[in-house]
């Protein structure tokens, strides 16, 4: 007996391999298996969770299922066993088999799509690979992801770019706020907007579509951050109408650290320059992009076993949880009168991930009374007009333990 078979022995809930699991419920709607307790409770346990908290900070990065932590393992060790043999004859075909299963998820030609280490090196491979000109304007919002805004006040001390800023409303009343507010920022010297698919410390979900075309209108290229996206909520990637997209396979499709996507139209490879010359490919082949010397390979490795458990699960039975997980307890608790939930309401434009603040508590008084009096870890967000911790649950996520964040928000927010 292995100590994982051990220890699930020790468990009160009988382990059942998730393709048995999911015949119980073949029959079922998503939205009626997202409310069976039963199942999900059943499903944990292909996570070993930790039990020294109540982990709701599934928003950095996302612990990967038991089975695909051991293919993960079982890859170390082959490629570990035949070492450079493996680097010069398999390692290239095996690649393009990872390749070819992310651009199936994400439904794009596996033309235009690499594997990269994690959504900053996607992004920062197109911000950096422009040939940017004095003047040149770039919009985003403060509600960015950081690391982008850094590489984008790097082009603009390095180039003499102008980057211009808005501020997302945190409860939008429509699409048409969100695309006007956009392109009230946009000039004729604009060349690129970024902007999120799904805003990290909120949760909300951009109408990308509608932005991406008011854009194109003015000649402006497109580039989507979808660091959480793929594998959260389901999409067909080209029904976005990008231009380039990044994205993480460590977060929600649950890869072993390191592993992520960049989608570039394929109109748009030619002009991008590399961040990492490569002379080996033409200069409209996406792998010229790709070049990132010797890299940890058992990770990309493992992305067709992580694909297949996101599979089996189901995306919209995945979809249908996570929402309703957050509806869950953001229902039980908007109307507290000292509650602010910056997430909007509308099931449409959040999924799994949302915010919320205690009047009269900053954010890190507030994680840090969560973690000290309720064992709940979060974490605190302070960023312009979002003020409040990140809450956000995964499929090991039982609603017993969000009635415990929910009984402190009402204790300290009520
Ligand atoms: C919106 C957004 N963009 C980019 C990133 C960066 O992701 P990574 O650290 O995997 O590159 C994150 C990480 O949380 C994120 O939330």
């Amino acid at each position: 007996m292995t100590k994982r078979d051990f220890l699930r022995s020790m468990t009160t809930i009988p382990f059942v391999p998730v393709d048995q699991l999911l015949q119980t419920v073949a029959d079922k709607s998503a939205n009626d298996v997202a409310q069976d307790e039963a199942f999900w409770s059943q499903l944990r346990s292909h996570f070993t969770v930790t039990d020294e908290f109540i982990h709701l900070e599934n928003g950095y990065y996302i612990l990967a299922a038991n089975e695909v932590v051991d293919k993960f393992v079982e890859h170390v060790r082959a490629v570990n066993r035949v070492s450079s043999r493996y680097m010069r004859t398999r390692q290239f075909d095996d690649k393009l088999e990872a390749r070819r299963q992310v651009a199936d998820l994400v439904r794009c030609p596996v033309e235009e799509l690499i594997i990269t280490r994690n959504t900053t090196e996607s992004l920062d491979t197109v911000i950096s690979g422009i040939d940017w000109k004095p003047g040149d304007e770039a919009v985003m919002a403060v509600q960015d992801y950081g690391a982008m805004l850094d590489m984008f006040a790097q082009q603009a001390r390095r180039y003499g770019i102008v980057n211009r800023q808005i501020s997302l409303p945190l409860h939008p009343k429509s699409d048409e706020e969100i695309v006007s507010l956009y392109e009230s920022v946009i000039t004729p010297k604009t060349r690129l907007l970024m902007l999120c698919h799904i805003v990290n410390i909120t949760g909300q979900i951009l109408p990308v579509r509608k932005i991406a075309d008011m854009a194109h209108r003015h000649g402006v290229e497109v580039m989507v951050d979808g660091a959480h996206a793929v594998a959260h909520f389901d999409f067909r990637l080209p029904d976005l109408g990008c231009d380039y997209y990044g994205s993480s396979l460590h977060k929600w499709l649950g890869n072993p650290l390191g592993a992520g996507m960049l989608y570039v139209r394929q109109d748009k490879i030619k002009k991008l320059w590399p961040m990492f010359g490569d002379a080996g490919f033409a200069d409209d082949d996406i792998r010229k992009l790709n070049h990132t010397g010797t890299h940890p390979v058992h990770t990309d490795l493992t992305l067709p076993d992580a694909i297949r458990f996101h599979s089996m699960v189901g995306p919209a039975r995945k979809e249908a949880r996570l929402r309703y997980l957050q509806t869950y307890w953001t229902a039980k608790v908007r109307s507290l009168p000292n509650i602010l939930v910056n997430t909007p309401a509308d099931p449409a434009r959040a999924c799994a991930i949302a915010n919320v603040g205690v009047r009269g508590m900053t954010p890190t008084q507030l994680a840090k009374t969560l973690f000290d009096n309720y064992r709940i870890w979060t974490v605190a967000i302070e960023r312009d007009n979002v003020q409040g911790v990140r809450i956000t649950p995964h499929l090991f996520t039982t609603t017993a333990e969000l009635d415990v964040l929910v009984k402190a928000l009402r204790e300290l927010g009520g």
